[in-house]
């Protein structure tokens, strides 16, 4: 399937059945995700791989019980067949825009980045995993980092890293109920393509 049928495919997911990902397979698609590109090479963004076996585990950590308790998506998020943490390092980026080829930026220091390029490496290569997880004929959904990210960062060993999203990988079992933020008005992708004056 093409680059843009698979875009147009693509739907966060939030509700599977509970079949295992083979977790050789994740890996593998993980490292075809690192393909994507990365700010002066420098390589920062690393992808943690859960099995379905450890998907509760995680939620336990990720999650509190009062959440656990009220989510109506909690059961669809823990039938997930596998995830993946998608990490990075901001001192990979201080280093290598400290370097002398890249000195001259300004950007060896953390607060000097306007945009920071550790989290765009990280967004990157989390599209590519979220196409290629398509084009394998399963389904993913994103969890952002906001909830219980210190837990998560101790439980997968992450280090000084930082986390940026968790992605849930499986097959979709047809009972997820669209998000809310789905029927916010939003300005159309054409009126978002603009033409620069
Ligand atoms: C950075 C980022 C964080 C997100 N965080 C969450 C999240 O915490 N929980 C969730 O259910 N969906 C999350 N989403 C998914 C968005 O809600 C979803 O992409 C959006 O509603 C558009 O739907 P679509 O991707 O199916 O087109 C996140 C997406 C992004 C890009």
């Amino acid at each position: 399937m093409d680059v843009a049928s698979l875009l147009a495919r693509r739907r966060m997911t939030r509700s599977f059945d509970g079949t295992p990902v083979e977790v050789p397979w994740l890996v593998r698609v993980c490292e075809a995700a690192l393909l994507a590109p990365t700010a002066g090479h420098s390589a920062g963004v690393a992808l943690g791989v859960v099995g379905h076996d450890r998907v509760g585990e995680y939620l336990e950590v990720a999650t509190d019980a009062a959440w656990r308790e009220r989510s109506t998506r909690y059961e669809g998020w823990a039938r997930a067949g596998g995830l993946v943490l998608v990490s990075t390092r901001v001192s990979a980026y201080l280093e290598r825009y400290g370097e002398p080829d890249k000195v001259a930026s300004g950007l060896a220091e953390r607060d000097a980045w306007p945009v920071p390029y550790w989290h765009g490496d990280a967004a990157m290569a989390t599209m590519a995993l979220l196409l290629l997880v398509e084009e394998a004929g399963l389904a993913a959904g994103l969890w952002g980092a906001f909830r219980n990210v210190e837990a998560v960062r101790r439980w997968a060993g992450l280090g000084e890293d930082e986390l940026f999203a968790t992605v849930f990988v499986g097959r979709p079992d047809g009972r997820d109920r669209p998000s809310a933020s789905l029927a916010r008005p939003v300005p159309s992708r054409a009126e978002r393509v603009r033409r620069v004056p």
